[in-house]
């Protein structure tokens, strides 16, 4: 088999995405949709699942940034920007994000709206109302800003996100400062940690969220979340949570290989359930280096899937070359997943390994994922933040970068598989941070 074939079987898994027709068929160098004639492109191995209008060619639109310069020699800027490193890593600027830095790449569509919106808007949060007393926990708030000036919590009259309680006999607590990580720019999106402190004594409470912009006002014009919570005096401990002992520090290389074990443990429990040694599985966000091909499963069919084409590319390549599993056993594959190239129930397994907390709304992407899912089929989720470290250098920096860096406590992923019908079958926190669980529907 040549490496440059993508295998058959994919062929039996794939829908258009841009009309949902499972009507594709392979033509030269790719597939055509033949409901709404829609192509998609092979490159290196590598399906391009997504809908037209949302692609841009980035070599156009930076030419048009620069004022017009000649197509041509972008294009050999952008090329050449990509094939060369330099041996020093200390002069290694990152590469990853070169076309998206450019502040013209922005082509979102805003839709026209009749009325006019509220200054803060939440997008999504996984509010968790129970709190251990005289505690302090985090729950994670995605706002949008729709004012037009830039929302800071340094320099003079900084903005904080924060709280009032209220308790049974009408008296207000008011609550601590949580800082937003990074300024909130007009327009954009940022999740916030929110800073909760549960009084000493337990009992209902109710809370009200709000930014406060310090020496000036609270914006209760603008209630981020106004509702009930409940303070208990000692929250039970989490049930079946394994945490097994490690050395008081991250060991990246062990994290990974736990992962496999519990990629492993999954395939087991489907084996047995099923009776079947040949698992489909999808491995969702799976960067250059998707877990189950690491921890191949001998006997299975592999889909790894990435939004961005350069990963899923150098992905392939390094999988055929690292030969993990036999290469018409894995498929790579472009592909976004809120709009996921794939017909319902195709897949025994779903691995998502260190991306889930990196969607804007993790409830949506899981009620994708669920329906991708076959009726016995498992969710592994792996080396997911299972712990708020809201000062980590690291989490700001990447926040700067323009990743979508979010982080949450396991109250909030209980919250986040209630809602999108997912129930915990095994969970495991590693090194107090890295969780990881297996889920079932
Ligand atoms: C932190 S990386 C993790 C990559 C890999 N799973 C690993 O553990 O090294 C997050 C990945 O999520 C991918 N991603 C982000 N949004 C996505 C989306 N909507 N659909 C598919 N992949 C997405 C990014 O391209 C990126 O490769
Ligand atoms: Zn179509």
């Amino acid at each position: 088999m040549s490496i440059d074939v993508v295998p058959d079987w994919l062929d039996n898994l794939l829908v258009c995405v841009e009309c949902r027709g499972t009507d594709l068929k392979r033509e030269e160098g790719g597939f055509r949709c033949f409901d709404c004639g829609t192509q998609y492109e092979i490159v290196n191995r590598v399906p391009l699942f997504h809908r037209p209008s949302t692609m841009v060619d980035a070599a156009e639109s930076l030419a048009s940034y620069l004022g017009g310069l000649d197509l041509l020699s972008v294009q050999r800027a952008l090329s050449t920007a990509l094939r060369y490193r330099l041996k020093d890593p200390e002069l290694r600027g990152e590469f990853s994000q070169i076309v998206e830095r450019y502040p013209f790449i922005d082509t979102t569509e805003q839709s026209a709206r009749s009325e006019p919106s509220p200054d803060f808007e939440v997008i999504a949060h996984y509010f968790n109302p129970v709190f251990n007393s005289a505690k302090e926990a985090y729950r994670s708030f995605r706002i949008k800003s729709n004012v037009d000036y830039t929302l800071k919590s340094v320099g003079e009259r900084p903005f904080n996100l924060s709280y009032w309680l209220t308790d049974a006999s009408g008296q207000r607590i008011e609550g601590v400062r949580s800082a937003l990580p990074i300024p909130l720019h007009p327009g954009r999106e940022l999740t916030v940690p929110i800073l909760i402190a549960a009084p000493d004594t337990a009992g209902e409470y109710r809370i009200q969220i709000m930014l406060v912009q310090e020496f000036e006002r609270w914006r209760d014009d603008c209630i981020l979340y106004d509702g009930p919570i409940s303070v208990v005096a000692t929250v039970p401990p989490r049930p079946g949570l394994v945490t097994p002992p490690h050395a008081g520090y991250f060991d990246f290389n062990e994290d990974i290989a736990r992962s496999g074990k519990v990629i492993s443990l999954a395939a087991e429990m489907l084996r047995r359930e099923t009776g079947s040694n040949e698992l489909m599985i999808l491995e969702i966000a799976c960067g250059n280096d998707p877990q189950v091909l690491r921890h191949n499963q001998p006997g299975s069919l592999v889909v790894a899937c990435d939004l961005s084409f350069p990963q899923a590319q150098l992905g392939s390549l390094r999988c055929v070359k690292e030969e993990l599993t036999p290469v018409q056993n894995f498929c790579f594959i472009s592909a976004d997943v809120f709009n996921a190239p794939f017909r319902e129930a195709s897949f025994d397994i779903i691995v998502i390994c260190a991306a889930l907390h990196h969607f804007a709304n993790i409830t949506v992407a899981l009620d994708q994922l669920r329906k991708l899912l076959k009726p016995r089929g498992k969710l592994v989720v792996l080396r997911e933040p299972g712990k708020v470290a809201a000062n980590d250098p690291t989490y700001i920096r990447e926040l700067e970068n323009g990743f979508n860096e979010q982080q949450f406590e396991l109250d909030e992923y209980d919250v986040m598989f209630e809602r999108s019908k997912f129930r915990p079958i095994y969970q495991q926190l590693d090194f107090e941070c890295s969780y990881k669980a297996i889920l079932a529907t």
